[in-house]
């Protein structure tokens, strides 16, 4: 890699830059058409314009020190401020903004463990009891900052089986976790239960609305009914809501929030005898983007509550129509009983992902999940009067994925054969012809993934699984090809 690109030596022309980079955009997602669920939340011009123009105004600002950059200070204060207010929080709640949901989630995670270093007398390893469905933040963060992090079952409408969590407790657990709603399946965790076993046990409770913090409070206020999940749940301690998916602002930004000021001191760090000064930082990052953060505050200030519920009940309405036409199709179902703006379809009688590939074709970009397998549905602003395109393209991918076409034979045949030269090749040359296969199923190829999710399914819960991925990762994060398009 590091002779394969050179610095040029001397500058290209600006506009010659941009028509190139330009055209690395050919293979890219087309954001703005709706035919695929998250990764981008687009809110249409109007207001992606005003996210624009408040980034590149702020652009070249940091937010590392509010004293030098005062207005980032109000921006950030404010949106802080907002979110706690649709949050349901008191004169007391406080917070930071950060990169995104997972640094977010990495504060209140390492909040928690150094809350319970200063209020508990742990005899171990401090522990994070999360439900199965939450977001892999949690065992990262877990993992980035020394916690055990331990997995509570689901119910069979996937949400966190509260009676098996509360046996999971132990003298070390320092925060609980529930998600509203939690990514895969879209459904609400009961978090009034997780929260109120978590007071009683003098315990820390974190309330995952990455998604929905934007979104919930809307809802509600549309006339959705919905489970408590803020902090008007006694027991809840910190929530993390992204203005970078449901507030719809620019990317590289969330807001992680507490229910008082001591539990923010725990994501702070300080060094006072460093030779460059003293220092101190709120989160995660050191230098932190200007821009992000006055984006968030434009959008938030130029959508206003009143349009928020209008976007967001509208989105809401999409969701219902679009599962009213999957149920009525013959041999589809829906996972659980999710009650806001995501969803799984998953079926007894299909392959899901040959549907996804077929959908593939038709220009929709699916993601796809497992355990059980299943396609995520993430409707926003964009997908609204979309669902009959979706819905018809949808019953037409059903159809061919009960035919018994040559690309389910030539599926049913990799696993198989996966399965088999599994016992028989030795680890690296095993390894060595999965990687071979995985190059042959990025999205940009032919759109083919049914094949691979199969041999993840064929090799799940051996020890090459895990490594297998970081493989794929690596390859991902490796030059592809080193010209052009
Ligand atoms: C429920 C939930 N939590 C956390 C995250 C992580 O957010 P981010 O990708 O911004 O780090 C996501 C991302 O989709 C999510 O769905």
């Amino acid at each position: 890699m590091a002779k394969q690109f050179i610095l040029p030596k001397n500058g290209t022309p600006a506009n010659e830059l941009l028509d190139r980079m330009e055209s690395f955009k050919s293979r890219d997602l087309n954001w703005t058409e709706g035919k695929f669920f998250g990764y981008v939340f687009y809110p249409g011009e109007e207001i992606y314009e005003v996210s624009k123009k408040a980034y590149l105004s702020f652009y070249a600002t940091n937010g590392l020190n509010p004293s030098a950059f005062p207005s980032l200070r109000k921006m950030e204060t404010e949106v802080i401020g907002m979110t706690a207010d649709m949050l349901n929080g008191d004169e007391n709640t406080t917070g930071t903004m950060t990169s995104g949901g997972t640094e977010s989630i990495m504060m209140a995670v390492l909040s928690a463990r150094e809350w319970a270093h200063k209020h508990k007398s742990l005899k171990g390893i401090p522990e994070v009891l999360a439900p199965a469905s939450a977001h892999p933040a949690f065992p990262k963060a877990c993992h980035f900052f020394g916690l055990k992090y331990v997995e509570a079952p689901l119910m069979d409408d996937y949400r966190v089986n509260v009676a098996e969590m509360k046996k999971l407790i132990t003298s070390n657990t320092v925060l609980m976790v529930a998600s509203a709603p939690q990514y895969p399946q879209g459904v609400i965790d009961p978090v009034e239960e997780v929260a109120g076993i978590a007071k009683d046990k003098g315990i820390l409770c974190h309330v995952d609305c990455c998604v929905g913090g934007y979104l919930l409070p809307f809802l509600e206020k549309g006339g959705v009914e919905l489970p408590r999940f803020d902090f008007r749940v006694p027991g809840v301690t910190s929530i993390s809501a992204d203005t970078h998916k449901y507030g719809y602002a620019a990317k590289g930004a969330s807001t992680i929030l507490y229910r008082n000021s001591d539990l923010r001191r725990g994501q702070f760090y300080i060094k006072t005898d460093w030779t460059g000064g003293i220092y101190g930082s709120p989160s995660f990052a050191g230098t932190r983007p200007g821009g992000a953060i006055a984006a968030a505050w434009a959008v938030m200030n130029f959508i206003g509550e009143e349009r928020y519920i209008k976007m967001q009940m509208a989105a809401y309405h999409t969701t219902q129509k679009l599962k009213k036409g999957v149920l009525e199709i013959e041999g589809l179902k829906i996972l659980g009983n999710p009650n806001a703006t995501l969803f799984a379809i998953a079926s007894d009688k299909y392959d899901v992902h040959v549907i996804a590939d077929e959908m593939h074709h038709k220009g929709w970009y699916l993601n796809r999940q497992q355990l059980p397998p299943s396609i995520h549905i993430f409707v926003t602003d964009i997908h609204i009067g979309k669902e009959e395109l979706f819905l018809n393209d949808l019953r037409d991918a059903v159809k061919k994925a009960g035919k018994l076409t040559w690309d389910s034979i030539k599926k049913s045949v990799q696993i198989g054969a996966v399965k088999g030269l599994k016992k028989i090749l030795k680890p690296e040359s095993f390894n060595k012809l999965i990687d071979k296969a995985n190059s042959g199923n990025s999205p940009d190829h032919d759109g083919r993934q049914a094949a691979m999710y199969g041999m993840m399914g064929a090799l799940k819960g051996t020890d090459k699984l895990d490594e297998l991925v970081e493989d794929f990762i690596d390859q991902l994060n490796s030059p592809e090809d080193t010209k052009d398009e």
